[in-house]
């Protein structure tokens, strides 16, 4: 595996790639890679003569600085995993490598920004577009890989590729999770003991909504989720006050993000979820139809 901090060196080892018609699978991160990861990796592996893999704390897509702070930086670990997992290429460039210049560019995604993570992380997707839009113009790959639990990143990729009117192929992969249903995400590692042990409870209650959908309404199923989590703690013993604190749950259509109030309003439908547990923002999706 080449390990390129530079972006000169990632588009002289990409020219090569290209001349020697290679196919180009990129599997864009930010680090503190864990089994979701590898998935995305073990797939690009499969599908591509090369795999690129880019690990980047993206500054412009945190919204709270506290956030951009706390991200968990395990770039030595990172690499060792990458090399294990068969990348071909990890690019770990510095901020100032990536925007030697402030960033003046900001994108919109119309509707399927309004919703969810949207109003709450102001820029985030714009930030997100930022950065994925530049990885694709430096690694010019034929397929790009995403995790399905940031579901409504990968809606805002969609669009991105439509507004590049690109052709690189978005591949969405399914989440990975702990034995226990935990969604793998970089942010569990900020989980204390007490809080790890509950966190599946929101997996577990998602799964039970699925159940539930069979016979309750759009609406029911939502407060349900909603109300059994931020309720948890009156009904369980938890250690040192804590809590759920759901931040949003939403039905919505699987490709325009719309909110559905009843199941036929989609054919495709999915639950979207954010909770704070111990100080960790933790999300998570589920399929309905
Ligand atoms: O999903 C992530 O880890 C990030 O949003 C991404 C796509 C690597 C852009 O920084």
């Amino acid at each position: 595996m080449n390990t390129f901090s530079t972006i000169a060196e990632l588009t002289a080892a990409i020219a090569d790639a290209k001349s020697a018609k290679k196919s180009i699978g990129l599997v864009p991160t930010m680090g503190a890679l864990h089994e979701g990861h590898l998935s995305l990796v073990e797939r690009a592996r499969k599908e591509n003569d090369i795999v690129a893999v880019s690990v980047f704390v993206n500054p412009i897509q945190f919204n709270n600085k506290e956030d951009l702070e706390k991200y968990p930086r395990t770039v030595e670990n990172d690499l060792a995993l990458l090399e294990k997992a068969g990348a071909d290429i990890a690019f770990t460039p510095s901020v100032e490598e990536m925007y030697p210049e402030p960033v003046t560019t900001v994108y919109h995604f119309g509707p399927i920004e309004e919703v969810m993570e949207g109003p709450r992380r102001p820029g985030h997707f714009s930030g997100v577009a930022v950065v994925v839009r530049r990885l694709f113009e430096l690694t010019q790959p034929d397929r790009a890989y995403f995790g399905e639990k940031d579901f409504q990143q990968i809606a805002i990729i969609r669009d991105l590729l439509r507004q590049m009117n690109s052709k690189i192929e978005l591949v969405p992969c399914p989440i990975v999770r702990a034995d226990d249903g935990l969604a793998l995400s970089s942010r569990n590692m900020r989980l204390s003991k007490e809080a790890r042990e509950v966190a599946p409870t929101i997996y577990e209650t998602l799964q039970q909504a699925v159940e539930m959908s069979e016979y309750e309404d759009v609406e029911d199923v939502k407060l349900w989720v909603l109300d059994t989590l931020a309720s948890f703690h009156e009904v369980n013993d938890l250690p040192n006050g804590l809590r759920f604190e759901p931040e949003y749950f939403e039905i919505v259509n699987d490709t325009t993000l719309q909110p559905i109030e009843k199941w036929d309003d989609a054919q495709g439908s999915v639950g979207c979820i954010a909770v704070w547990l111990d100080g960790v923002r933790l999300i998570d999706m589920v399929r309905f139809r």
